[in-house]
């Protein structure tokens, strides 16, 4: 037997610790909550991508009265980006999310089919996503999806 050990960085900063742009893109993840479709679990989450250009693209989470039509922020964001601009990589994606009580204090991390699609975004274009995950105590950094998502399954599981 052979105990193999995982690890993955991540970086707790507070917000004013972010360089420019990642706060302008964690703010914009911030404002998108207000876009949110939310009638059922009253969670509100924000996703914003920036794209390889600087282009910002936000999405909100949109929830149906049949549960698994609705979409989270974060595919909003991801696939409304992909529709419009094929061919520009997602170089980051800030998220965020509030309740009735405001935003949360402990960072948002994205579900797993959500991470499943940011890391088929890295594997698409080839180059890693920045991850920053919004919280009132601080903001997780990740350089890249696939920290998300130790032992995950993309194109080249099938080879
Ligand atoms: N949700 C997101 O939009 N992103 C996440 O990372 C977690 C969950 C949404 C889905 C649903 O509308 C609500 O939050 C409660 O699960």
């Amino acid at each position: 037997m052979k105990e193999i050990k995982l690890h993955i960085n991540v970086v707790l900063n507070a917000i004013d610790e972010l360089s420019l742009e990642d706060r302008e893109l964690v703010e914009k993840a911030m404002e998108a909550t207000d876009s949110a479709y939310a009638e059922y679990s009253h969670f509100y989450v924000g996703a914003a991508l920036r794209l390889s250009d600087g282009t910002i693209v936000i999405g909100a989470n949109q929830e149906n009265a049949a549960f698994p039509s609705g979409l989270c922020a974060e595919r909003s964001a991801i696939f409304s980006a992909q529709s419009q601009f094929p061919q520009r990589p997602v170089a980051a994606i800030a998220i965020a999310a509030k309740n009735e009580n405001g935003f949360l204090a402990k960072p948002i991390t994205p579900c797993g089919a959500c991470r499943q699609v940011m890391l088929g975004i890295e594997d698409r274009y080839k180059c890693h996503m920045k991850v920053l995950l919004y919280g009132t105590d601080g903001v997780y950094c990740l350089n890249s999806a696939s920290d998300l998502m130790p032992l995950s399954f993309d194109a080249s599981s099938m080879l």
